[in-house]
């Protein structure tokens, strides 16, 4: 049952929220994606908790009439521009991603025109209107197939230079020309974590997100995106498992799998804008329907392209 410390110092329960949510929700006709670095209790309300891609195919096809997504920006503006009638709702205005936030429009164009000629990539973590100018999206569960499916030698990919310089490693014949942005939570993360962990614990598996930095993710034992190491812990026949992504992932696992040893890589590596999100949120915009996410259409129109390049290739 989900408790919550209230301020006499006493024990409340939540319930309640959970039963006003799921109510109107159904009253509403919306439905609930939630990303695996939102707050665990989340998930109970959530109709579907995953990964970027795996949320965005969910919003692309959804029947509900309004989606809510917890999540960040950029996560809800995709839902919006992948299901363009639906009514999306962020139920923190204010939560933004910091990869995202590194690369505006008008420095998205600099970069363009320094490399003229050759596909443009934007990893999802981005605005539309950089979208709208790229040719074709990806995540990071799918980042290494989209840029094979285009079939070149060279590419250009922003705003992450780490997920960029992975999938060149991984493909080995492609070059990948990156723009410098990074996420700050993810870079946290240091090779030494890494081989202190081996060290303290040889027997665990260290699975690592790609946002991670080079030196981190080329000693990891595996490399993906946050269902990739879900489904990981799920599947393995080892004990043992040292988590190196957003803190929301640890949380999930050590309640889905109590028997396995999940083990994060180091305290607080957390993402402060995913963290916003709280029950009282969801049940505030459900109740209210403010924050609408809205896209001028001239940008959805192009932005949507490069998403549905994208679902084609990761259908
Ligand atoms: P996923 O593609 O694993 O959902 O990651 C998104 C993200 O923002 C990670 O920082
Ligand atoms: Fe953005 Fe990093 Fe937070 Fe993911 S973890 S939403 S990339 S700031």
């Amino acid at each position: 049952m989900l408790t919550n410390f209230n301020i006499s110092g006493g024990f409340f329960l939540k319930p309640n929220i959970i039963e006003k949510i799921n109510t109107l929700k159904k009253q509403k006709k919306a439905v609930i994606l939630a990303h695996c670095y939102q707050p665990v209790e989340i998930d109970e309300v959530a109709d579907y908790v995953g990964d970027s891609l795996s949320l965005s195919q969910i919003a692309s096809k959804t029947d509900a009439e309004i989606i809510i997504f917890a999540g960040v920006y950029f996560m809800a503006q995709t839902a919006k521009l992948l299901s363009p009638n639906k009514k999306v709702l962020l139920p923190q205005i204010e939560a933004g991603c910091r990869m995202a936030d590194m690369l505006s429009y008008r420095q998205l164009l600099e970069f363009k025109s320094k490399h003229p000629s050759i596909p443009l990539v934007c990893y999802v973590n981005s605005t539309a209107e950089v979208k709208a100018e790229c040719d074709i999206c990806c995540t990071s569960s799918n980042a290494v197939q989209i840029v094979k499916s285009l079939g070149v030698s060279k590419v250009s990919f922003v705003p992450d230079t780490y997920l960029g310089k992975w999938v060149e490693k991984q493909l080995g014949n492609v070059e990948v020309i990156t723009y410098p942005g990074f996420c700050p939570t993810h870079l946290q993360i240091r090779p030494v974590d890494i081989e202190n962990a081996r060290k303290k614990y040889p027997d665990a598996v260290i699975l690592a997100h790609p946002e991670c930095h080079m030196s981190v993710s080329s000693i990891a034992d595996y490399v993906g995106s946050t269902t990739g190491i879900m489904k990981y812990v799920k599947d393995s026949k080892k004990k043992s498992f040292v988590i190196a992504t957003e803190q929301g992932v640890v949380d999930r696992l050590k309640r889905d799998y109590p028997n396995k040893n999940i083990i994060p890589i180091k305290n607080n590596i957390v993402c402060p804008n995913m963290k916003m999100t709280s029950l009282d949120d969801i049940l505030y915009v459900l109740e209210t329907e403010e924050n609408e996410i809205f896209v001028k259409k001239d940008i959805a129109q192009k932005a949507v392209k490069c998403l549905d390049a994208m679902l084609e290739v990761s259908k």
